[in-house]
């Protein structure tokens, strides 16, 4: 497998008003957005050619990725020899395209538009608000696991909290260590309704999922939703819920990109240590 698509859909509502001119997926994890770490995550587990799903509102994100040698040229005029070369060889190490979903018709009909990209492959979907840090990155894990099952596999992790009726959640036929066997997945669930607390966290290896996409109706807030054709898969198919391990952000909502920012920044060389120096005595003043 060397396939992975990346919806950017959504409004961003939950990051008004920065999400107005900026899409979420650009928004920076300090200097690099979010999209490009998923980018880096799809690369890192093999996927190297990428299909990122725009709306017409997002062609910034298609802007991002544009190889700019103006830019190469006058950093490199400047002096700024090793920054020119590092960001020329971030925009190579993948092959990626672009198709625009022109109507917000929810992430199954997103999904659909990838079919001409993957043929009839199984490939992985990165939704592009989810970022994921872990040493063997989440979509390798989910490749492993689907290289076991050969069918569709969904990245899943417990979720104790109540803000797991934000997600799509497990109902679980039967467990086997990381892999859950799903009799289906309830999309965004009630508290007092919960099939299990294992939450699916924006990582999917999809196969055959044309065929149920095809199948599905209309759903929830009147658009075509993936959880429906993963539903209808279950059915029909052998579909499995992995565990993986590592740390999922969700960086559509405004707390979970600062804890982004604050965790990936306390690991970066460049200012790590004092970052950590100024937040012990930040504490200390509360
Ligand atoms: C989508 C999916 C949901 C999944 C979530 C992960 O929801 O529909 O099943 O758990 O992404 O982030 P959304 O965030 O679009 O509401």
């Amino acid at each position: 497998m060397n396939k992975a698509v990346i919806p950017c859909g959504g409004l961003g509502t939950r990051f008004l008003p920065i999400t107005k001119a900026v899409p979420k997926e650009l928004l920076p994890v300090v200097d690099v957005p979010v999209i490009s770490h998923i980018v880096d995550e799809c690369v890192d587990s093999g996927l190297n050619e990428i299909l990122i799903i725009i709306s017409p509102h997002k062609e910034m994100i298609k802007e991002y990725f544009k190889r700019d040698d103006k830019l190469y040229d006058d950093l490199m005029r400047a002096g700024k020899t090793e920054l020119a070369e590092q960001l020329r060889t971030a925009l190579s190490k993948a092959d990626i395209r672009f198709v625009t979903q022109y109507e917000p018709l929810g992430s199954a009909h997103a999904v659909s538009l990838a079919k001409d990209f993957t043929g009839d492959s199984a490939f992985c979907l990165a939704l592009g608000d989810d970022l994921t840090v872990s040493d063997v990155p989440v979509a390798k894990q989910l490749v492993d696991a689907y290289e076991k099952v050969g069918t569709s596999v969904i990245g899943v992790q417990t979720c104790a909290g109540e803000d797991i009726v934000k997600y799509g959640v497990a109902d679980v036929e039967s467990t086997d260590g990381r892999y859950n066997l799903l009799k289906g997945i309830v999309e965004k669930p009630s508290l007092d309704a919960l099939p299990s607390r294992l939450a699916c966290y924006g990582r999917y290896i999809l196969s055959d999922i044309y065929e149920y996409i095809d199948k599905i109706c209309i759903g929830r807030g009147g658009e075509y939703q993936l959880t429906d054709a993963l539903m209808l898969q279950c059915k029909h198919q052998k579909v499995y819920a992995y565990e993986f391990e590592g740390k999922r952000y969700d960086m559509g909502d405004k707390f979970g990109s600062l804890k982004a920012d604050i965790e990936l920044s306390l690991n970066r060389k460049d200012f790590g240590e004092p970052l950590k120096d100024y937040l012990k005595e930040l504490v200390k003043s509360f």
